[in-house]
């Protein structure tokens, strides 16, 4: 395979460095209709290290009954040994038993996840937003006792596929009520996809104006309805510097109806590349890593770059 690369033309209005979040083993594979094995998930998250990626969210440690594809959260981290540990592998806990489980196998960083909406805090969460809040108080002073890095999720922050459109300072009350709780980051998750790039900037700014900075902030976006890679420049330009993205574009939520893959760390890479903004990926390893697990699940991956790049091969 060949790989071409970017023309490099920095832009005045879009700076680096910026952390490449990735999600593809948690948001990518919770969502396959088949479990992945345990092996191969831990294959997925060494050859995204070989590749260049810093921090990469391993797992979640959720209720087996809600997501089995994740059930071998555990397993999975001590097959990954120390590359599954350590401030820059977060997991996603919702509770208590969920701490419990990620302490035993030694994590460094966790991550709540709330939502922007009353519908989808019950149909993820199996409770109202105020009940989650509740739960996730105690998860989140355990863990800052613990030492660990803590990053809270706002779902639904740009749309909800059952209640629609949602009122920008709903989200923002959500935001500062999971921040105020102690996390370190806010993470903006557009599950379904619905954004676009002045919804972004309006509700960063709300977000600004309620003491919530963009250095606290990761953008997450799914590219439904092929909005992600615009909408992160978006929060780039308002100078967002974490940006989540999935390997091959894999991802979804298996309690949103119509959310798809997150923003293509490949078509992100290739972006920032492009912007002449360094980031640490060799783009060749990732989009191999790409197409072997895209091999591994039977199916292309979504990603444009990954298409182009690999070929038939994808
Ligand atoms: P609950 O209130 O305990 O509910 O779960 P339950 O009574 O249905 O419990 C189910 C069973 O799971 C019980 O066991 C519990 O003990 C057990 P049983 O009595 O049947 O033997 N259980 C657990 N087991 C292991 N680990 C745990 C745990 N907790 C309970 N941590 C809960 C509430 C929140 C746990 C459940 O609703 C749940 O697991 N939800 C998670 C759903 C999920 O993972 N969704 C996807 C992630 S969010 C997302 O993708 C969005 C994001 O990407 C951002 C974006 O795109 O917007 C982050
Ligand atoms: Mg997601």
């Amino acid at each position: 395979m060949s790989v071409s690369l970017p023309h490099v033309v920095p832009s005045s209005s879009i700076g680096g460095p910026v952390t490449i979040y990735e999600v593809g083993p948690r948001d990518g594979l919770q969502n396959e209709q088949s479990v992945v094995p345990t092996e191969v998930k831990a294959e997925l998250v060494r050859r995204l290290v070989a590749a260049g990626l810093t921090t990469i969210e391993t797992t979640s440690f959720v209720s087996p009954r809600w997501v089995p594809q994740l059930a071998d959260a555990g397993e999975l981290l001590e097959s990954l040994g120390e590359a599954g540990r350590g401030a820059r592998r977060p997991v996603l806990v919702p509770n208590e038993r969920g701490l419990d489980r990620a302490l035993e196998h030694g994590v460094g960083a966790v991550a709540i996840f709330g939502s922007a909406t009353e519908t989808f805090a019950q149909r993820n969460l199996g409770r109202s937003v105020a009940e989650s809040v509740e739960m996730f108080a105690p998860v989140v002073k355990r863990a800052r006792d613990e030492d660990l890095w803590v990053r809270a999720y706002v779902s639904m922050a740009f749309g909800d596929p059952w209640e629609g459109p949602v009122p920008i300072p709903q989200v923002a009350d959500v935001c500062e009520r999971l921040m105020a709780l102690g996390a370190d980051q806010l993470s903006l998750g557009d599950t379904i996809g619905t954004g676009t790039p002045g919804h972004v900037e309006a509700l960063l700014a709300e977000l600004d104006a309620r003491g919530i900075g963009v250095e606290r902030i990761g953008v997450h976006f799914h590219d439904t309805y092929g909005q992600a890679l615009s909408n992160t420049m978006a929060a780039l330009r308002a100078g967002v510097r974490v940006v989540d993205a999935s390997t091959g574009g894999l991802g979804g939520c298996p309690y949103a109806k119509s959310a798809t893959g997150n923003l293509a760390t490949e078509d992100l890479v290739w972006a920032l590349h492009g912007l002449g903004i360094e980031t640490g990926v060799d783009l060749d390893a990732l989009v191999v890593t790409s197409v072997w697990m895209a091999e591994q699940l039977g199916r292309p991956a979504p990603s444009r770059v990954v298409k182009a790049l690999a070929g038939a091969d994808s």
